[in-house]
């Protein structure tokens, strides 16, 4: 017995939980992910898997992205990064019910199947469902070796090593990060980026571990937040553009292990329905970095004051207008928008754990949850 727990103290590597050092491991591994694949310097992104493929890619109809779960969150952020970059037609499906609705699918569209552990059966059944139909399937897995990247006709794998928290943390970031890579890899080969902005990107990803790092020391306050939120019942998270998938995982991180409702929309959204909850009782959580979306963040963020709602704002470094409206701000390195999901999740996981922690939840294990669904 307590050979069993000193074990598992070594594992968790003098953190409380798994999931606070997979959070801080993020910088380490996002690096471990474009380690050997990225060389900005010599301008050059190489990813086994793809590099046999990338035709394939090129001549699609579309690319369908199937996933659950946060996975499914990374996918939305690669349906931006893709057609943004690309211009390739992407869709995002939850696999569930891609699988059960008779989807149409050709030997001309090419299935991206993201999934952490590999074994997700939903997803592994619509990879199935759409290799029947011709499709080239590719995936982003995590655990090497699993279902899902032996199903696959090729893939790249995340090196995030073990992610033992059920909430998933750095495998969202290092999913992300593979899938960048895949979109810029694609954009060079078609030729709908410059070559100064692709050496420029390949540069500002280098440079992503050292933004992680600098969010992540910003622990301390968002601790604070933590302790000022923790007994609130409801929780709005908003988000627009690239930003709106992190809405969406930042709201799933504190339902999963706090057990706090909360909901996560697209900024512009919130008036035909959630502006209805605001009131004083209500923390709202806007991610409000510098972007081409900024102003009409700003002013959303008007529209949730006037209804006395709490504002607690993910904020560029340097900002000073939504510093001045917020309740409380928590500060992210700046990053071009595309890249910026990769640096405004970490607060949003920080919140989240810091909360779930001062709950007394188990953090690890929240009720009712499994770290990977074999099973429908
Ligand atoms: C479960 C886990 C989630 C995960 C989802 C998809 O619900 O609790 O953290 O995002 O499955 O898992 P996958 O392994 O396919 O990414």
């Amino acid at each position: 017995q307590e050979l069993q727990l000193n074990l598992e103290q070594i594992e968790k590597g003098g953190y409380d939980h798994f999931m606070l050092k997979e959070i801080h491991e993020q910088p380490s591994v996002i690096k471990d992910t474009y380690r050997g694949r990225l060389h900005a310097d010599d301008g050059i992104l190489r990813l086994g898997g793809l590099e046999n493929h990338i035709e394939k890619f090129l001549n699609a109809d579309r690319i369908i992205i199937v996933a659950c779960g946060t996975s499914w969150h990374a996918g939305l952020v690669a349906e931006y990064f893709i057609e943004d970059f690309t211009r390739i037609p992407v869709e995002v499906e939850y696999a569930s019910e891609f699988r059960y609705r008779n989807p149409i699918i050709s030997e001309k569209d090419v299935i991206i199947a993201i999934s952490q552990s590999g074994e997700t059966a939903d997803t592994l059944a619509a990879i199935k469902l759409a290799k029947q139909k011709g499709a080239f399937v590719y995936g982003v897995c995590n655990v090497v070796g699993s279902s899902i990247s032996r199903e696959t006709d090729s893939g790249t794998y995340t090196h995030a090593g073990p992610e033992i928290g059920v909430a998933s943390t750095k495998a969202f970031t290092t999913q992300i990060t593979v899938l960048t890579m895949i979109a810029l890899r694609l954009a060079k080969a078609k030729g709908t980026i410059s070559h100064s902005d692709f050496v420029r990107y390949l540069h500002e990803l280098e440079l992503i571990p050292t933004h992680v790092e600098k969010a992540l020391q910003t622990e301390d306050e968002i601790k604070e937040i933590a302790s000022v939120f923790m007994n609130v019942r409801n929780f709005l998270y908003l988000g627009r553009g690239y930003n709106f998938p992190v809405a969406l995982e930042g709201a799933l991180k504190l339902k999963e292990i706090s057990y706090i409702h909360a909901e996560g929309y697209p900024a512009a959204e919130m008036k035909h329905g959630p502006i209805a909850l605001i009131d004083e009782s209500m923390p709202v959580v806007v991610i409000a970095i510098k972007s081409d979306h900024y102003e009409k963040v700003v002013s959303n963020i008007q529209e949730i004051k006037a209804r006395k709602g709490k504002i607690l704002a993910v904020v560029s470094e340097g900002d000073k207008t939504v510093r001045e409206m917020a309740d409380y701000v928590m500060v992210v390195p700046h990053t071009p928008e595309a890249l910026s999901p990769l640096v405004t999740t970490i607060p949003l996981q920080l919140l989240s754990y810091h909360i779930a922690v001062m709950l007394g939840r188990n953090v690890d294990q929240p009720r009712n949850l499994a770290k990977s669904v074999t099973v429908e």
